[in-house]
């Protein structure tokens, strides 16, 4: 029974509630949401980002060639380039299956290039069935300059290759094919039909960018100063400016990243869908397992310095030094940054905060407006997360970020986590969860909580599930909301939970009680069908096993009435063998005696209806 008072007054929902978190992570980002088709462009993948990897990973060579590290180079942040010699080719073999090419459609190749004595390149995309698009000629002659050629694809395929050949030594860097076809046609833009993903669900902001990847390794910058460290933390300022000046890195989820989808791509994506950007920076101690807390000020100052920057960057006028910076982007008006996240999961609560106070007095004084999100740690409960909310509570923070990736039955059980949060202190921030699974049950419970955060809409200010994409072929986590490969993207069904909610957010709660008589109370709760098991006389033969099949509490209930027990006012007997229900009208509960984990599992219950249909 459903109660409602349409005349009762719960929280006011805001239009940002629900929002996404984009991590490169899972690839996510080259190979994924970059549009970018070629695969290490810029020969710096390096055993430091994986260590199968060599700096011409992705590429064959007929004839010679070599990755150079020297004096040559095209600048001093894209530091390796290819001495291609005379009379020899290489040949880019995209990500996954090939470089995917759609018949009709163009597509925009460039490289760097420099030749002492004129060369020609013959740039030529194939696949073994034979040519994808006429071949084209670039000449090229003298130092470093970017030349352009566009193919038009003559036939559709996901196994294209790409291939650069040269009469004459040549020094090659930055080989890039772009689709035309970007997310609305924005150079150095998205794939679009990723990006659509992202734009149907409506977010009312775009968390970025990461997650792990933002505190882990080392808060250097990449200078020689630094002895141009990899492995390093995401620091926006290495994502910005010409691509071809920008360094690549070390991605903690064990790749290379090459920052071609970077901070001003990010503001660009979150302005094209109509959500908040809320960028996520180092706080100079490392999660995710490193727990490192750097002690040394001057790189405190120069992260401080660098967040106000990127507010500037974000805010600043046109004529503001990071404001001139994003117009020279082409993108003279500000992105309105609202809020901004210092850190992710600091697992040392102390030395988090004695740096997060730092980072947030600085930006208040600059940017009273801002809002600075602090977090808990990487639990939902525990030493460290009640360490951490007490700090942020004594504070004052605005808003904490939470993160949990929990099993369905948890998700079902904790639907009433926030009624009880103390409602004068920090808001809610619930930046990553997920329920382990796509599979429709996790989508289910993750909906069920999600009714559960709306209804403490006024703690719970934002929420987003996590993480965003995956390419099928090079996974570090799931479950993923959203799929793909080289040539194809599809949704979850805890995807379509998020835009179920995120399409059809609310104004305001209007409270409701349940109540659901008879009802299955303990662990087994979730198990859909359950209810309607128990609460008819209409089903024997009742079997719970694991997913895979295996019977966790014997095959079925024959005669041994002892193992089990049950709650509820319900009248069981053993019948024939069977463990049958004899009345319609109690609420049970059924438990296995003496296994009191058994609610760990993923329970599946088969039952035969009784008129043996
Ligand atoms: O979403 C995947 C990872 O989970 C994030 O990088 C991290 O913040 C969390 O541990």
């Amino acid at each position: 029974t459903l109660t409602v008072d349409p005349a009762a007054q719960g929280a006011a929902i805001d239009d940002t509630m629900y929002g996404v978190f984009f991590e490169d992570i899972n690839r996510a980002a080259d190979g994924g949401l970059y549009a970018e088709l070629v695969q290490n462009r810029s020969f710096e993948y390096s055993t430091a980002d994986n260590r199968s990897y060599t700096p011409l990973t992705a590429w064959t060579v007929d004839g010679t060639a070599q990755v150079l590290n020297d004096a040559g180079r095209l600048n001093e942040r894209n530091r390796s380039y290819l001495s291609l010699s005379a009379g020899s080719s290489v040949t880019n073999a995209g990500y996954n299956t090939g470089i995917r090419v759609e018949a009709g459609k163009k597509y925009d190749f460039s490289v760097w290039a420099r030749a002492e004595a004129a060369t020609t390149l013959t740039v030529t995309l194939q696949d073994a069935a034979g040519p994808l698009a006429s071949a084209r000629q670039v000449a090229v002659k003298g130092g470093w300059a970017q030349y352009r050629a566009t193919f038009t694809a003559s036939r559709t395929s996901s196994y294209g290759r790409l291939t650069v050949a040269s009469p004459a030594a040549a020094a090659l860097d930055m080989v890039s094919l772009f689709p035309r076809d970007t997310y609305r046609g924005e150079p150095n833009g998205l794939r679009k039909d990723l990006a659509e993903k992202i734009e149907a669900l409506h977010p009312g902001f775009v968390r970025f960018p990461g997650g792990c990847l933002v505190n882990t390794g080392s808060m250097e910058d990449y200078s020689e100063a630094s002895g141009w460290q990899r492995a390093r933390a995401y620091q926006w300022k290495d994502t910005i400016g010409p691509v071809e000046q920008r360094a690549t890195n070390a991605n903690f989820w064990g790749y290379n990243q090459s920052y071609g989808l970077g901070y001003y791509e990010y503001f660009r994506l979150a302005e094209d869908i109509g959500a908040m950007p809320l960028p996520v920076v180092p706080a100079l101690v490392t999660g995710c397992g490193q727990n490192k807390a750097v002690a040394d000020d001057a790189l405190l100052k120069r992260h401080i310095q660098d967040t106000l920057d990127l507010i500037e960057f974000a805010n600043g006028p046109a004529t503001s030094t990071w404001g001139k910076v994003r117009a020279a982007m082409g993108h003279p008006r500000p992105f309105h940054l609202t809020h901004i996240e210092v850190g992710n999961e600091e697992n040392l609560p102390d030395e988090f905060f004695a740096r997060f106070r730092q980072f947030r007095a600085a930006i208040q004084a600059t940017y009273p407006g801002v809002q600075v999100i602090s977090n808990s740690g990487p639990d939902d409960s525990g030493t460290t997360f009640d360490t951490a909310w007490k700090l942020n509570r004594d504070a004052g923070v605005d808003m904490v970020d939470e993160h949990y990736y929990n099993s369905p039955q948890w998700f079902l059980q904790n639907n009433d986590r926030y009624d009880s949060y103390d409602r004068s202190g920090p808001k809610i921030f619930l930046g990553e969860y997920a329920s382990q699974g796509n599979a429709w049950k996790n989508a289910l419970s993750e909906a069920a909580y999600m009714t559960g955060l709306e209804r403490n809409a006024d703690v719970v200010k934002l929420a987003s599930y996590a993480p965003l994409f995956a390419n099928e072929d090079y996974v570090q986590w799931r479950p993923d909301l959203v799929w793909f490969n080289n040539h194809a993207s599809w949704n979850s069904a805890n995807y379509e939970v998020q835009k179920l909610f995120m399409t059809n957010t609310g104004d305001r709660v209007v409270p409701s009680k349940a109540s659901l008589t008879p009802s299955v109370s303990g662990p087994i709760t979730g198990a859909i069908g359950l209810s309607t098991w128990a609460t008819s006389a209409a089903y024997d033969d009742v079997r719970v096993t694991a997913a895979d099949g295996t019977a966790l509490f014997g095959d079925d209930f024959s005669g041994d009435a002892s193992k089990w027990t049950h709650t509820g006012t319900g009248t069981w007997a053993v019948q024939d063998g069977r463990y049958v229900q004899t009345d319609a009208t109690a609420e049970n509960t059924m438990v296995q005696a003496g296994d009191p984990a058994w609610h760990d599992y993923d329970l599946h219950v088969k039952a035969t209806k009784k008129s043996g249909k």
